[in-house]
């Protein structure tokens, strides 16, 4: 039996048509802009938290890494380079008790349209640069499916049954479904012979009241696949179409301003003189290293040349506590709030704003804003939640949408590298 994780992910995605139109306003005479739908904004979630979400939150986050590195182990024979860094004993204890209310889950995500099968037919995928399978409540799904568009292989001629089942691990559920291969058009571009995970239950976590899109795309190397077959954006990088083999990104919860762009980069929204490029340490996860986490020009020690990881799908940045307890040390009025082994800092709203981060890549430092840093208020506390939190099992950084919101960034398949600019 396989397990994978998919998470709290929460990124992107959209559409490709067979044929797209000629309004593209990208580099590249083909590819279309995928517009992205911010959760938060769909639903007008205001900005109190509810500490409940974050822990759930970093457990997601936790059992996310857990089972993509259980997948790097089977698929490469060798343990994860930073598995060394994680702590798999207390996987065990981390299983939620199934207390927490999923309804007041309120973290951020951003999705958009795929299409799959022949004739095609359109989903909403969240794509989450930190995993690699893409799945679909199939219409076999008996389990909540309610209300998600479900995909249908028998009415697609190009949908084959590779008799292969799957279960993915996703916070206290699972969700099980079988391996098909079918064509998925995205951003104007198609996957042929794509592996595409047709559910037959889905877990709370992915109801449609819980999880408003279809489905899920990890974009992210084979290495961390739970799946027999070749993950999207190697599939897409291999079909030699796509003028470059990079996906680009803008996050944000502004309506109509969040896309995903597959073969190029809409160079529109990035200062081209800022982009800079990190080398991928190691194929699995979008793994680089990142230079520094500083403040007020100050570095943290600990954060200097440590390895991070790009994910889409993750809210917070999460960081080891080390680095955490570090960055925090020097705020007044900064408070740590842990549950078992991971914890996050809330500070005095009227100055958080003065307290956020800046994060260098490629000796570029790229600053992150109060608006995506400041989380909001707690209410019993009056205090407003930052958005770098810690586990003190992962000693990497997780690079999450709190960061990723500020910048545009390229996922580059064929040189492997991260790119990262400034907005215009
Ligand atoms: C959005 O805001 C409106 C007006 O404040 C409210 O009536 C509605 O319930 C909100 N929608 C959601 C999904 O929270
Ligand atoms: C479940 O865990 C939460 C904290 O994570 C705790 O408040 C609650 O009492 C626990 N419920 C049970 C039934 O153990
Ligand atoms: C925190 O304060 C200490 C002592 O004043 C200083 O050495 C360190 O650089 C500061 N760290 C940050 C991140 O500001
Ligand atoms: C980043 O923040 C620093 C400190 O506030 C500021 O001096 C610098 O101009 C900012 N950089 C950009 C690109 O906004
Ligand atoms: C802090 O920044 C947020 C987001 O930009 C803003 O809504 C809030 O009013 C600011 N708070 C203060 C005290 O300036
Ligand atoms: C990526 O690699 C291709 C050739 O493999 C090269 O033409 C291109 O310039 C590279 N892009 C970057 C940003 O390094």
């Amino acid at each position: 039996m396989k397990f994978t994780a998919i998470c709290a992910l929460f990124a992107v995605a959209v559409v490709g048509s067979p044929t797209p139109p000629p309004n593209d306003r990208s580099n590249t005479g083909r590819t279309q802009r995928i517009l992205l739908n911010s959760r938060s904004t769909a639903a007008n979630s205001s900005k109190v938290f509810d500490p409940r979400t974050v822990w759930e939150q970093l457990g997601f986050a936790y059992r996310k890494y857990s089972a993509t590195m259980g997948a790097y182990r089977r698929n490469t024979g060798s343990p994860h380079p930073l598995s060394s860094r994680f702590d798999v004993r207390s996987v065990a204890k981390r299983t939620t008790n199934g207390s927490v209310p999923l309804v007041n889950y309120n973290a951020d995500l951003w999705y958009g349209e795929i299409e799959v099968g022949t004739p095609p037919k359109p989903f909403t995928v969240v794509f989450d640069t930190g995993s690699s399978d893409l799945f679909l409540p199939s219409t076999t799904c008996s389990v909540g499916c309610a209300r998600h568009t479900q995909y249908d292989p028998s009415a697609s001629s190009s949908a084959k049954d590779t008799g292969q089942p799957f279960v993915l691990m996703y916070g206290a559920g699972e969700t099980a479904g079988e391996e098909y291969v079918d064509d998925v058009f995205v951003g104007g571009y198609e996957a042929k012979d794509q592996t595409v995970g047709a559910a037959w239950a889905y877990s709370p976590e992915f109801s449609k009241d819980a999880f408003p899109p279809d489905g899920l795309s990890g974009l992210a190397f084979p290495e961390i696949s739970e799946f027999e077959g070749s993950p999207l954006f190697q599939t897409l990088a291999e079909s030699g179409e796509l003028p470059q083999s990079v996906i680009g990104f803008k996050l944000s919860t502004t309506p109509g301003d969040s896309e995903m762009v597959i073969g190029g980069t809409n160079t529109n929204l990035y200062r081209s003189d800022t982009l800079t490029y990190v080398p991928v340490t190691n194929k699995g996860y979008w793994q680089v290293e990142i230079d520094a986490i500083s403040r007020l020009g100050q570095e943290v020690v600990e954060s200097q040349a440590a390895p991070a990881i790009i994910d889409t799908g993750t809210t917070f940045v999460i960081t080891s506590y080390s680095i955490a307890q570090s960055y925090y040390a020097n705020i007044s009025g900064a408070t740590a709030h842990t549950e078992g082994t991971d914890t996050y800092w809330t500070i005095p709203c009227d100055t958080i704003n003065s307290t956020v981060p800046t994060f260098t890549f490629g000796k570029r430092a790229f600053n992150v804003s109060a608006q995506t840093y400041n989380l909001g208020p707690d209410v019993p506390s009056g205090d407003c939640l930052a958005g770098i939190a810690a586990s003190s099992e992962m000693e990497f950084t997780i690079v999450g949408d709190v960061y990723l919101q500020n910048v545009y960034s390229v996922f580059d398949y064929a040189n492997a590298t991260v790119g990262f600019a400034e907005l215009t």
